[in-house]
């Protein structure tokens, strides 16, 4: 064990308030959806059983229509903002926790996967108590985030997970700002607001949130009809890649009819996908649901196509030349946004900056499917921006500077799991 293992082990554990974990303390005080899938990924190096506990404690706030929240917000924190009392989803919409109203990408299906794969023996019990939640949110998704192509929609930015991806503008600049009274944000108190969205922003943001909390949080309604939709290929290529292990999964608790309804819903998903591919850009792309256009630069998010095993030839070539063309264009990988393109911010949230995790999954993908030499890349430049700023929450792709949040969960839990160089194959 290095020191740099020694110290993302820290962070896990100083992040860890009893079962579940922050992704840092103070800009990020409550459990986050995809944030407790990737820290159950790093607690798996060195506590499997603290690892199934991250995965139940969060399969704990799901809501009974099969949803899984974005945000459960445990224990009341003045100092985050916007809390469980301008999000409006409590016992009113049957949340077992407070929550927000929206969900997040479904790693977690892939790393119950990963747990169970990696001792199914002491797994399989926790895997059949967790099996049934997992399958009533990724059904949940099926019923209320498909859009009219079969690609899964996001209805608000913080949906994606990737909040102020220029994806986004198009449709941001369509929501109606509302009367909102006054307001304090809490982040950019935490981090230098260069980093973070802009006040117009934020404003559409809430705007969003106070659509749903009107809506009742009914999530179907929400889709069809809220003032933001986008088919999304974060969202699209992940729950695909559910789709698929929690198939593995079915077959190994002899769950057949799951497993065979899981199997089409594949095939079908794999054709759906087809519709986020963008011939302008050479790559898949993020597209408005109510307008039909597409993103008009290429994000990080394209490159999750291998991790969902889409595998269609001529789109394949292209994608990964167009994953060169980022490649060459920042010293470090991957770029959340294409670094040619205008909009293009080295610090700014989700508009330039590397992500760890995102990392990993591409990288993942990119294993699976024989690209080897990009998939190292990946991996290298991860163990070169972690070496070099710590565990930051990312990371500047063109001088490896941390930014946002220090000691955050997500990258430590990388660190372990992939980055660290005594991870020797590294690839589960
Ligand atoms: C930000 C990120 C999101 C993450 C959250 C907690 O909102 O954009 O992906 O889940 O922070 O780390």
């Amino acid at each position: 064990m290095s020191d740099l293992d020694k110290a993302a082990e820290a962070v896990l554990r100083a992040n860890d308030r009893g079962g579940y974990t922050v992704p840092t303390a103070g800009l990020y005080p409550y459990q986050w959806n995809w944030d407790s899938a990737f820290a159950a990924l790093g607690f798996a190096e060195f506590d499997i059983d603290r690892a199934w506990r991250e995965l139940e404690t969060l399969a704990e706030g799901a809501w009974p229509n099969g949803m899984w929240p974005h945000i459960l917000f445990r224990a009341d924190d003045p100092d985050y903002f916007p809390g469980p009392s301008v999000w409006g989803a409590g016992t009113s919409v049957g949340a077992p926790i407070a929550s927000s109203g929206v969900s997040q990408p479904p790693v977690a299906a892939t790393v119950a996967r990963i747990l169970y794969e990696r001792d199914p023996e002491a797994g399989l019990a926790r895997l059949r108590a967790l099996f049934p939640k997992l399958l009533a949110w990724r059904d949940w998704f099926h019923r209320d985030r498909r859009g009219q192509s079969g690609a899964i929609l996001v209805t608000h930015p913080w949906e994606s997970g990737r909040d102020n991806s220029p994806d986004w503008d198009g449709a941001m600049a369509r929501v109606p700002i509302r009367d909102l009274g006054s307001f304090q944000r809490r982040d950019t108190g935490h981090v230098d607001p260069s980093m973070r969205p802009t006040k117009d922003d934020y404003d559409r943001y809430l705007s969003l949130v106070a659509w749903g909390r009107e809506a009742g949080w009914d999530t179907h309604r929400i889709a069809a009809e809220g003032p933001f939709a986008v088919a999304d290929p974060t969202m699209t290529f992940i729950l695909l890649r559910a789709d698929r292990d929690l198939r593995v999964l079915a077959e190994a608790l002899g769950e057949t009819e799951a497993a065979a309804r899981l199997g089409a819903d594949c095939e079908a998903g794999a054709d759906a996908a087809a519709a986020l591919w963008s011939e302008d850009l050479g790559a898949y792309a993020a597209r408005d649901e109510r307008s039909g256009v597409f993103a008009d630069g290429v994000s990080s998010a394209a490159m999750l196509a291998w991790y969902a095993d889409l595998r269609d030839p001529v789109h394949e070539q292209r994608l990964l030349a167009t994953l060169h063309d980022l490649l060459d264009a920042a010293p470090l990988a991957v770029p959340s946004f294409d670094p040619r393109h205008p909009k293009f911010d080295a610090r700014r949230y989700w508009r330039g900056p590397v992500w760890a995790v995102v990392n990993w999954m591409v990288a993942r993908g990119l294993h699976e499917a024989g690209h080897q030499s990009e998939a190292e890349r990946l991996r290298h430049d991860t163990r070169r921006l972690i070496e070099g700023a710590g565990f930051y929450e990312y990371f500047d792709p063109c001088d490896g500077s941390g930014a946002g949040g220090p000691d955050f969960t997500w990258t430590a839990a990388i660190w372990l799991a992939w980055a660290s160089p005594t991870k020797k194959e590294g690839w589960n």
